[in-house]
């Protein structure tokens, strides 16, 4: 595997998930695979759970680690080709992207939306710029568009969790204060679609994700009934897509409650706004998956490395 940029790069997700579950028995097995091998993590926006668990994900296949704030340490980039470069702007990606290739064996991007520029993130120009000038593997750590880290994170967590030959798994947006991306949602869409469940969307009018990721996906304005007999909900906010960025509602009944998710399992990919997205009864009840989903962060970065290291 010569990059991990999307869900589409994996080619059997039960395969992936096995795989990513005997490392989780065994962290250190492969320990020699990494041995003399760099990944530099560069961060153009804040994270936890990504950093660490990428971090530690390399560390136990061997590997040395370089993490750079890149957005608010590094040059600021220029992206555009044949641009004169006399404002803000002090590198060009074409450079940049060669350097980096220079101290490391593999790199790992986190570079978020803008919300402002539809065209724009949809043509992520941060992470295929480094596709596109890199010489070496490009791992997606949550671009404008997608979080494969998140959704193989996911995925694990719902094989150890499940119970049902066809589980129902409902993504419901929540209500949250500030304008979120799409891209945790647009993953985990496309890891359902790898999935045998009974897939359904829920989310007030106007919220629809992009329908080029959704697909067939069943939508289903009316959350209560969305609801009914779940096994998964998987809560997010994410910000309009038709009317790009925007929030176009706030609505409370929307937040996750106790008694709305019955008797399902909670998953939410962190960080939660705490009764805004979702209340506390939830979060602080056994049916929460979230520090599970957290810690397989680790074992889904593992098995992404491992099989680049292996190629
Ligand atoms: N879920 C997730 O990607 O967490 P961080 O933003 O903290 O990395």
């Amino acid at each position: 595997m010569k990059h991990y940029l999307s869900v589409k790069d994996i080619d059997s997700l039960p395969n992936w998930v096995s795989e990513a579950r005997k490392l989780k028995e065994d962290p250190a097995a492969h320990k020699s695979l990494g041995e003399g091998k760099t990944i530099c993590l560069l961060f153009f926006n804040n994270s936890l759970r990504t950093r660490l668990s990428t971090q530690k994900a390399a560390m136990n296949l061997g590997m040395e680690v370089m993490v750079m704030n890149f957005g608010a340490e590094g040059w600021q980039l220029e992206f555009e080709d044949g641009a004169v470069m006399n404002r803000g702007k002090s590198e060009h990606i074409k450079e940049a992207a060669k350097v980096v290739s220079q101290f490391c064996d593999i790199v790992a991007i986190r570079a978020f939306a803008s919300l402002t520029d539809k065209e724009k993130d949809e043509a992520e120009i941060v992470l295929n710029g480094f596709v596109k000038y890199a010489s070496i593997p490009v791992v997606n750590m949550e671009s404008s568009t997608a979080h494969p880290l998140q959704a193989l994170a996911d995925a694990i967590t719902m094989d150890e969790q499940n119970s049902q030959a066809r589980p129902k798994v409902v993504l419901s947006w929540a209500p949250h204060p500030k304008a979120l991306p799409h891209a945790v949602a647009n993953s985990f869409v496309e890891m359902m679609q790898l999935q045998d469940a009974d897939f359904v969307i829920t989310h007030p009018e106007g919220y629809e994700l992009n329908p080029e990721i959704t697909k067939d996906a069943a939508i289903e304005y009316d959350e209560e009934k969305a609801l009914e007999n779940a096994d998964f909900v998987y809560v997010k906010n994410w910000s309009s897509y038709s009317n790009y960025g925007k929030v176009l509602s706030q609505d409370s009944d929307w937040m996750m409650t106790k008694e709305k998710l019955g008797k399902a399992k909670f998953m939410h990919c962190l960080p939660v706004r705490r009764n805004v997205v979702v209340e506390d009864a939830v979060l602080d009840g056994k049916q929460s998956l979230v520090i599970e989903q957290a810690n397989n962060r680790t074992f889904a970065a593992q098995v992404v490395l491992k099989k680049i290291l292996e190629s």
